[in-house]
């Protein structure tokens, strides 16, 4: 029967993510709740990730060398290279309107996301490939809300040309770079139903663990919800303390 069709798991993880996305956005539609301070704070723990993201590939380009083909281990390798430059243009980026990644104090959600996705990323190949396009969605995600977040604190620091080269740097990820680490990853999944165990080595695609390759999307979006709770929870608190005080 036609409208039994089953979703793939490109179109279940996709819908695990968007609830996240939902939720996040809500809570980061009115800017103008959070202190300008908070609104750096959450650049700078953003920014932790972008920079731990470089090996993050890295220890997925060495895991994905066991699948049987060498296709997704190659896509990994192209984003590894394309990201490898972006946390000190980041960092540039962010000291231009005086955010110093320096003066930072550990978050400790922050480290435990990070553990987490670092974990994520050096088990079986089939979880890392999930994993992997769990995170490479949200990215898009993440770029749009800070390049919000960068343009608010740019008008109220009347930063002026000194913030574009934080706006641009949104930019570009914007403008298809994230979208194709999503869907150069995607290729490999799609078609492949939930209920699936395995999915046979086909052409470029090598053989896939359907259940782990789920477990590691899930994991991965589940450790986002966990870190992004806490990063606005956190601001929301940093803001009210603010406005006490200020
Ligand atoms: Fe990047
Ligand atoms: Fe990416």
């Amino acid at each position: 029967m036609p409208e039994e069709i089953t979703k793939d798991i490109v179109a279940v993880v996709d819908q695990k993510n968007q609830q996240f996305f939902d939720n996040a956005k809500a809570q980061l539609v009115d800017l103008s709740q959070y202190s300008t301070q908070a609104l750096e704070w959450l650049m700078m723990e953003h920014f932790q990730f972008s920079y731990a993201n470089v090996e993050f590939l890295a220890d997925a380009v060495k895991v994905t060398t066991a699948f049987d083909t060498d296709a997704v281990k190659k896509e990994l390798i192209r984003n590894h290279g394309e990201e490898s430059g972006h946390a000190a243009i980041y960092r540039d980026a962010l000291k231009r309107i005086n955010v110093d990644l320096d003066t930072r104090v550990e978050f400790a959600p922050t480290t435990q996301f990070l553990k987490t996705i670092s974990m994520l990323s050096n088990k079986d190949p089939s979880t890392v490939l999930g994993s992997m396009f769990a995170t490479e969605t949200a990215a898009i995600f993440e770029h749009q809300v800070f390049r919000e977040v960068s343009k608010e604190v740019i008008k109220r620091g009347n930063w002026g040309e000194q913030g574009e080269k934080l706006v641009w740097f949104h930019d570009m990820h914007l403008a298809g770079v994230e979208q194709s680490h999503r869907d150069e990853l995607g290729i490999f999944l799609r078609g492949l139903s939930p209920d699936q165990t395995i999915a046979p080595q086909e052409g470029d695609r090598p053989t896939i663990d359907v259940q782990q390759a789920l477990k590691g999307a899930y994991q991965a979006v589940e450790t986002m919800v966990v870190w992004w709770n806490a990063m606005i929870a956190e601001a929301q608190a940093m803001s009210k303390m603010h406005t006490a005080t200020a």
